[in-house]
C-alpha cells in the first residue's frame, strides 16, 4: 500500500468513528427525548444511582436512603430546586456533576414521585419554577 492510500484509509477510519460517535450521541438524546420524565428518571436512577442508593431507594449501610423517615427529616420544607442543586453538586458521589442538568431533574422527578411529593405534570427545568415546588408529604 502506498503512503497516499494509507493516509486515505486512516482518515476514512477517523471519519467513520466520528460518525459512529455522533450517531451514538444522537441515539442517547433521542432516547432521553422519548417517554415521560419519570420513566427517564427511573432508568437514569437505576443506571447512575442505584449501585449505591439501591433500586428501591432505601440505601445501604454506607449510603443514605432517598425515601422514608430520613428523606423527610432531611428534605421536608425544602424546595425541589434545593434538592436538584444538592444532588447536582455532590452526586454521583464518585463523579459529581457528571450528568446533564435535565438528567438530574428527571431523576429528581422520579425520587419525588416515589415519595409521593405532590406536584402537577413534569418538574420544570427552570430554577425559579423549581423553587416554587416545596417538598412536602401528600395530604
Ligand atoms: C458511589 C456511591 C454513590 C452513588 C453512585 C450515588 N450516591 Fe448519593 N450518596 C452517596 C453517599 C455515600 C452519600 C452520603 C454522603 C454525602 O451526602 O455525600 C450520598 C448522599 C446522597 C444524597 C443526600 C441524602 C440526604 O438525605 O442527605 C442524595 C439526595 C443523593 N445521594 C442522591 C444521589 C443521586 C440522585 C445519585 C445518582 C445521580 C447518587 N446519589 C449517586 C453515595 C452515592
Amino acid at each position: 500500500m502506498n503512503r497516499f492510500r494509507f493516509l486515505a484509509l486512516a482518515s476514512f477510519v477517523v471519519w467513520c468513528s466520528a460518525l459512529i460517535g455522533l450517531s451514538a450521541q444522537g441515539g442517547g438524546a433521542g432516547a432521553a427525548g422519548g417517554g415521560d420524565q419519570q420513566t427517564r428518571g427511573k432508568a437514569l436512577y437505576n443506571d447512575k444511582c442505584a449501585s449505591c442508593h439501591m433500586e428501591n431507594l432505601k440505601g445501604s449501610t454506607e449510603t443514605p436512603p432517598l425515601t422514608g423517615d430520613m428523606f423527610w427529616q432531611n428534605w421536608e420544607t425544602y424546595s425541589a430546586n434545593n434538592f436538584v442543586e444538592q444532588i447536582r453538586t455532590t452526586m454521583p458521589e464518585d463523579n459529581p456533576g457528571s450528568l446533564m442538568r435535565e438528567q438530574y431533574i428527571d431523576i429528581v422527578a422520579y425520587i419525588l414521585k416515589t415519595n409521593e411529593v405532590p406536584f402537577a405534570g413534569d418538574l420544570p427545568g427552570d430554577a425559579d419554577a423549581l423553587k416554587k415546588i416545596t417538598i412536602k408529604k401528600k395530604e
